[in-house]
């Protein structure tokens, strides 16, 4: 059998390794379907169901299974959201934005609430979708970060707990676990928060705004970085 390893970017290798093992999981939104094929092959699950809402990526994936040996383990189809998910499963949400991820959980609420695991790895607005599981009693047990073509990806191993989550602006931005971890790519990652707020900042001059909030919150993630 060939070895997706060598396909497998370090945002998808960090996804794959939040990941409990576990029997099955839903991959939604599934594309090229690697992750499923990479957990197989190294034992961290034994089945899946890859899922896409475009025909397209559907198809590719199918090719990729057949490609890798996989067509008894794998199952794909078309389908929008999660939906489809049984109870206690595992779920993998990766490579979308916060607004996507947010009505994927929003539609399928019942189901994300009765999930082991779901893995999210979110390309945009990750602060927004942090608020919004922490609001809606998400625990994130796990998160990580890594470095691809300059740029700090991070994802999160969250389950349902019943219990909102108390939390600051900041903490949306650089939580209180990645902060005690002393992640080595923090630093990067708030780097990135803080150029976007000095833009912010500097329209704001030319417009002859307010904007003690973004200087506040600048303020507090240089002092996270003088510490990291
Ligand atoms: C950028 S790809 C990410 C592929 C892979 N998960 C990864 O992380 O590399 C995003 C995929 O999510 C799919 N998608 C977007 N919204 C979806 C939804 N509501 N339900 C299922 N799939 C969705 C898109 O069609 C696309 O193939």
């Amino acid at each position: 059998m060939k070895d997706v390893e060598d396909l497998l970017s370090n945002r998808l290798l960090m996804v794959a390794r939040l990941v409990k093992p576990c029997e099955s999981i839903y991959d939604i939104g599934t594309d090229h379907c690697y992750l499923p094929i990479y957990m197989i092959q190294k034992g961290i699950i034994k089945r899946a169901v890859a899922t896409d809402v475009k025909k397209g990526p559907v198809q590719i994936a199918l090719r990729n299974i057949n490609i890798f040996g996989l067509d008894t383990y794998i199952d794909v189809f078309v389908s929008d959201g999660i939906s489809h998910v049984g109870q206690d499963s595992n779920i993998i949400i990766s490579g979308m934005g916060a607004d996507v991820i947010i009505e994927i959980l929003t539609e399928g609420i019942h189901y994300a609430k009765n999930a082991n695991q779901i893995i999210i790895q979110c390309q945009s607005k990750t602060e927004r979708l942090r608020s919004f599981l922490w609001d809606n009693g998400f625990y994130i047990e796990e998160e990580a970060l890594c470095k691809e073509k300059d740029k700090v990806y991070n994802a999160f191993r969250v389950s349902y707990c019943g219990v909102k989550q108390i939390y600051t602006e900041i903490e949306t931005i650089a939580s209180k676990k990645l902060v005690k971890m002393h992640h080595p790519l923090l630093t990067d990652y708030i780097s990135c928060h803080i150029r976007k707020l000095e833009d912010i900042i500097s329209g704001y001059k030319a417009s002859n705004v307010v904007f003690s909030n973004e200087e506040e919150l600048k303020r507090a993630l240089e002092e996270i970085n003088e510490n990291n």
